[in-house]
């Protein structure tokens, strides 16, 4: 997962929570109705329609009988009328008076935070958290990174590359902007270093992003290392190889 974009995430899986619990009451609400229509009531609906229709009548549409109440206009003989406005558009203009004071009190009054301050606490939280990452796994870089071979590195490789990298390089690392991952020509360089160079800073003017505001040290480490197994593996359409042939090095591909 992105560490430094995990607010967005986070907010989903949130509201993730919030959908299944509204579902899951309104679901035993309606059980509970049914039930109680069918052996309370007996399924004799028609009470409950009467009461229905009179709360209908009283809060929503009001008791609507046309009103004579002319207000003079007259063109060709369609005449325009007076009649009462319904009840739910007059609470939709009174709930947004209310709002409206409500919203300006928390907001303007007591000091709410803003859209923009919300923005800068979210960047300032994540500035902290980066810092406290780059602490911890700063000392990894382009000069000194070595290739992963543990399973859990290359499965967090894959799925971060699975998640942020298909729309350019395929799934299979076949390559559609971005170029093919799993021939031995590479623009940049195949050692694991280049590799990780390139994912750190990006080729701006080509198209591959900078990854290195979105991801960690550590978790470009496990991505430089899951695109150097796509080497030799066979991608359905493969894109032809672009750059160089890349002849490993001793010290290339040291693990
Ligand atoms: C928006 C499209 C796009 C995305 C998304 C993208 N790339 Fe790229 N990538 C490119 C392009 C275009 C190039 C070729 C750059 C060049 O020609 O210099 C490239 C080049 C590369 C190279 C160097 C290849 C070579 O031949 O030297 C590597 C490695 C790479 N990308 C890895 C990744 C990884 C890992 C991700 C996901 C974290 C990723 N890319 C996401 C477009 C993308």
């Amino acid at each position: 997962m992105a560490l430094f974009l995990p607010l967005s995430e986070a907010r989903a899986e949130g509201a993730g929570d919030i959908a299944v619990l509204i579902t899951g009451v309104s679901t035993v609400v309606i059980m509970m109705l049914l039930l109680f229509i069918v052996f309370v009531m007996n399924a004799d609906v028609a009470p409950m329609t009467r009461l229905l229709a009179t709360l209908r009548n009283r809060f929503w549409t009001g008791a609507y009988t046309e009103q004579k109440i002319g207000v003079d206009h007259d063109f060709d003989g369609i005449t325009e009328l007076d009649n009462r406005i319904p009840p739910w558009f007059n609470y939709l203009f009174y709930g947004s008076v209310v709002f409206g004071i409500g919203y300006f009190i928390h907001f303007h009054v007591l000091g709410g935070t803003l859209s923009a301050g919300e923005y800068e606490q979210q960047m300032a939280a994540a500035a902290i958290e980066r810092r406290v990452v780059l602490a911890n796994e700063g000392s990894i870089d382009e000069n000194n990174i070595a290739v992963l071979t543990a399973a859990d590195a290359l499965a967090n490789g894959e799925g971060n590359y699975q998640k942020y990298c298909v729309s350019c390089h395929a799934k299979d690392g076949g390559g559609i902007v971005g170029p093919n991952l799993t021939d031995q020509y590479w623009i940049h360089g195949g050692g694991v270093k280049d590799v990780y160079g390139i994912i750190k800073n990006g080729v701006a003017a080509k198209g591959m992003i900078s990854w290195q505001l979105v991801f960690t040290p550590k978790q470009m480490q496990e991505l430089a290392s899951y695109v150097l197994t796509l080497q030799g593996t066979k991608p359905l359409a493969p894109k032809k190889a672009e750059g160089e042939l890349f002849v490993v090095k001793a010290d290339s591909l040291k693990k």
